[in-house]
């Protein structure tokens, strides 16, 4: 059993990565950012999710900056990923783009970089430079996000370096058999996106159940069910109190009739975009 809150995964390339982080999407610059990141770093989260069109870098280097003081850490023990938006997709635009966010970050590298959508006729030329980034020690890994298995088997074509992490929507409404098992097939680790569903399955009667009768809460249940089904994540708060609880997941073990239980809520629905039919 995976016991510990900064307890990894090793990514294709051996790079280590935590199985929680914590993201920080629609949160805007300010104190509760930056109070957000901090309380995640004082409770033992390693790992953070931002990405350039989120707005928040500055705020989460400067929360990255204060908490690792203030715990005590270095740097090189936090694990931060970043995203290039769409509109700069291509091989100078998404060096350039990665340059911008290391510099907003205030940071020398990042742990891992990923093309945030698939975006038709450009993904590939993006897949070139994030090689670049890569092979000139910049990065320490690189993937890709809300790619589906034809994404990706279009972009390992012509890749040298196959994508050590695809970042999809995944909760128990939507569980990517299909993405899941490609990835698994490919040694490319899953990361799950809006893993609480941003909110809306807190009162699913079967995930209640479920959470009552191990004392845990709807949210440490899916994050658990995350971790066992070998899937990163990333749940977001800003309140201190739910990144402790969406923490404390390390002291128990669903059974497999719950995991099936589980697994078996999906409907393929999705509460964000569709990576085959986006417009942006
Ligand atoms: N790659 C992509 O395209 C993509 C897309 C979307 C998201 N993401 C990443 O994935 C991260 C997570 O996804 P998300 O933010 O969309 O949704 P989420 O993590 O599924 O849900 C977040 C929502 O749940 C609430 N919440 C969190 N913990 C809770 C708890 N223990 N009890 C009750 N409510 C709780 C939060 O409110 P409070 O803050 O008020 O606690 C917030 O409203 C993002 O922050 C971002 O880093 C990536």
């Amino acid at each position: 059993m995976i016991k510990i809150l900064n307890s990894t995964t090793a990514l294709h390339n051996g790079v280590h990565m935590p199985w929680l982080g914590i993201g920080v999407f629609k949160v805007e610059e300010g104190p509760e950012l930056v109070n957000a990141i901090k309380f995640a770093i004082k409770h033992g989260y390693r790992s953070i999710d931002t990405a350039a069109i989120y707005e928040n870098e500055a705020g989460v280097g400067q929360a990255i900056r204060e908490g690792i003081k203030e715990a005590g850490i270095s740097r090189e023990e936090l694990f931060v990923t970043s995203k290039v938006w769409n509109s700069d997709l291509g091989y100078e635009s998404t060096i350039a783009a990665y340059e911008t966010s290391l510099q907003k970050l205030g940071l020398d590298y990042l742990d891992l970089y990923l093309i945030h959508w698939p975006v038709e006729n450009k993904y590939k030329e993006a897949w070139r430079a994030m090689e670049t980034l890569y092979k000139e020690g910049k990065v320490k890994a690189i993937g890709v996000s809300n790619f589906q298995v034809h994404h990706l088997k279009e972009l390992m074509k012509d890749a040298e370096v196959k994508p050590m992490v695809n970042q999809v929507e995944y909760h128990p409404r939507l569980t990517q058999t299909e993405v899941q098992q490609f990835c698994q097939r490919n040694g490319i680790q899953l990361e799950a996106w809006s893993p609480l569903m941003q909110g809306q399955l807190l009162d699913h009667p079967t995930l209640l159940e479920i959470a009552n009768k191990y004392n845990k809460t709807v949210p440490q249940i899916i994050i658990r069910w995350d971790l066992q089904n070998g899937v990163i994540t990333i749940p977001k708060s800003t309140k201190e109190h739910r990144i402790i609880e969406n923490s404390n997941i390390f002291d128990f073990q669903l059974t497999e009739e719950d995991m099936n239980r589980i697994n078996g809520l999906n409907q393929n629905h999705r509460v964000g975009p569709d990576p085959d039919n986006f417009d942006f």
